[in-house]
């Protein structure tokens, strides 16, 4: 894939007229930076991106992280794991088989479809199916320090709590108890390994009584319960998907346009550059143009490195500014999601008063998007907007309301 290239035309007239806006006159909604973070716009069923979306103005942008990437480091993470122990050790009912159980975090999520198959293709149980259930998979191989096993997916399911919302933890631990009973040592005893596609559903299965002590779990996201968990020997591994860049950049974007930066440097300064304050993002970022996608690495986390991760390391590459403050309104799709509240949103709120930005978190129930709809209004008092959609295929309902 091309990596940074042009920009369109129209992120270099606004920036421009932005720059002469500062004069006082009056920016209209529909020419302000809009980012979309974290859920990427896009179709739920195919993935695709919707660029219409995408392309509402010459500073529409979206930043998240390498997806697809992290659904193989994820995967790497776990046949690593593997290749490291005899099969004795990892095989309890020395069935020869491996048996494992999926939690889905949100089937039309980009993010949970890349890691379900990333998963599904490490442990070659991949058959060109997201769905959930073991009929969508097939029979796959992992590779042992003394030989191979075949690798069964028992169950998958998509966690959806009782009121609708994905992602959901507490459906995670629910159906643990469940599996543990069906394919426990009380059951079939054939259940080695519990793979999640975020660690909020990976702790709450963890966090069920009936966990079966001792067996292999992976989550996904860093947060700072489970990498301290992955400290303790209770979680395996987990996948940082460097939340504080992403953060980092997602504030730094709207800083960089507000500024009247233009053209390639929108996506660069601050973020793979120094900008005008000093400030750039010690982690590595990628610019997909196709897209206006700007992409955080994904990093695999385990016994060996936890210690990097802990709760509370901020990047040093970001310093205060004497930017003049700008006003950003931000919603969140869900404020009961793990990842965002613990993870995402207290990295935002600690960048943007470096930044200059003050930032007013609106926040959704997860299920609904009015409920973040709701909260996108009065909209004349914002430089800026950045949006985190309930669905994936509603962007043209936030950028329906920028028009007036
Ligand atoms: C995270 C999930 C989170 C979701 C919210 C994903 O990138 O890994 O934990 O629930 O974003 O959109």
């Amino acid at each position: 894939m091309k990596k940074v290239a042009l920009i369109g035309l129209g992120a270099i007239l606004l920036g421009a007229s932005l720059t002469s806006c500062s004069g006082g006159n009056k920016v209209k909604n529909a020419d302000k930076p809009l980012i979309f973070y974290n859920r990427q716009p896009s179709d739920p069923q195919t993935g695709d991106i919707d660029m219409k979306t995408m392309n509402w103005n010459g500073s529409t942008y979206y930043v998240g992280f390498d997806a697809a990437g992290g659904g193989a480091v994820q995967g790497k993470l776990i046949t690593d794991f593997f290749a490291e122990k005899n099969k004795a050790e990892v095989d309890k009912n020395s069935d020869g088989k491996i048996g494992y159980v999926l939690c889905i975090g949100d089937a039309g999520h980009n993010d949970s479809k890349a890691r379900t198959k990333g998963i599904r293709e490490a442990l070659g149980t991949w058959n060109n199916k997201y769905d959930a259930g073991a009929s969508n998979t097939k029979e796959g191989v992992i590779h042992c320090k003394d030989g191979d096993l075949v690798v069964v997916e028992l169950d998958s399911k998509e966690m959806k709590g009782t009121d609708g919302s994905t992602w959901n933890a507490d459906a995670a631990g629910n159906q643990m108890g469940n599996w543990a009973t069906q394919y426990g040592s009380v059951g079939t005893n054939e259940l080695d390994m519990v793979v999640s596609n975020n660690d909020g559903m990976a702790m709450g299965c963890l966090n069920n009584s009936s966990f079966p002590k001792g067996t292999p779990i992976f989550g996904y996201d860093a947060n700072a319960d489970a990498v301290a968990a992955v400290g303790k020997g209770d979680l395996t591994g987990t996948v940082s998907q460097n939340v504080d860049a992403q953060a980092a950049a997602t504030l730094q974007v709207i800083r960089n346009i507000l500024d009247g930066v233009t053209g390639d440097d929108v996506v660069k300064k601050g973020i793979t550059e120094k900008d005008q304050y000093g400030n750039k993002i010690s982690a590595e970022m990628t610019y997909l143009s196709e897209t206006k996608a700007l992409l955080a690495k994904n990093v695999a986390v385990n016994k060996a490195n936890w210690e990097q991760y802990k709760e509370g390391s901020r990047d040093t590459g970001i310093k205060k500014s004497n930017a003049p403050e700008k006003k950003v309104l931000l919603t969140v799709y869900n404020a009961g999601d793990n990842f965002l509240s613990t993870s995402y949103i207290p990295a935002l709120q600690y960048y943007d008063k470096l930044l200059g930005l003050k930032v007013t978190y609106v926040q959704g129930d997860g299920q609904s998007e009015t409920t973040c709809l709701d909260k996108f209004v009065n909209l004349d008092n914002y430089d800026a907007f950045a949006v985190n959609m309930v669905k994936t295929n509603s962007g043209q309902d936030y950028t329906e309301k920028l028009k007036f």
